[in-house]
């Protein structure tokens, strides 16, 4: 059983500031339901397209070991991490199941079918990792 789970960069699920905003790309290329992942300055993203509307983007690997979200289930809201099912409301990328974690998340425009990210200013994480500790016996 999970008793714990910490985070090394905080409790901030996106970055207040933006330093510069980059496509990375477009509607046409992301229907609602997808998920996609793209590069931004070297570090894997993930997008998703919420069913109903809504881009969002967020850390491209899972914060427990790493697996790529990409490569998920994308369920109504509900987002699943191939490696292990964890999952994740891919509304905000808070944890579901194991409560408690949170996937980094990317200010999003669309600009005339362009998607463009925010890019946080240098030296931000763009990671969130999570240890987990079992609970005493
Ligand atoms: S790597 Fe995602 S749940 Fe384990």
């Amino acid at each position: 059983m999970w008793s714990k789970l910490s985070s090394a960069e905080g409790d901030a699920t996106s970055c207040a500031r933006v330093e510069r905003w980059v496509e990375v790309s477009t509607l046409d290329d992301l229907w609602e339901g997808d998920l996609a992942e793209v590069q931004l300055d070297g570090e894997a993203v993930l997008l998703v397209h919420l069913e109903g509307g809504g881009i969002r983007a967020y850390q491209g690997v899972c914060p427990h070991q790493e697996q790529s979200l990409a490569d998920g289930d994308l369920d109504g809201d509900v987002l699943t991490c191939p490696g292990h099912r964890w999952e994740f409301d891919a509304r905000h990328g808070r944890g579901i199941n194991p409560e408690g974690c949170v996937l980094f998340s990317y200010p999003v425009r669309v600009v005339e079918e362009r998607i463009l990210l925010g890019v946080p200013p240098a030296g931000t994480s763009r990671y969130y990792h999570f240890t987990a500790t079992l609970e005493a016996l």
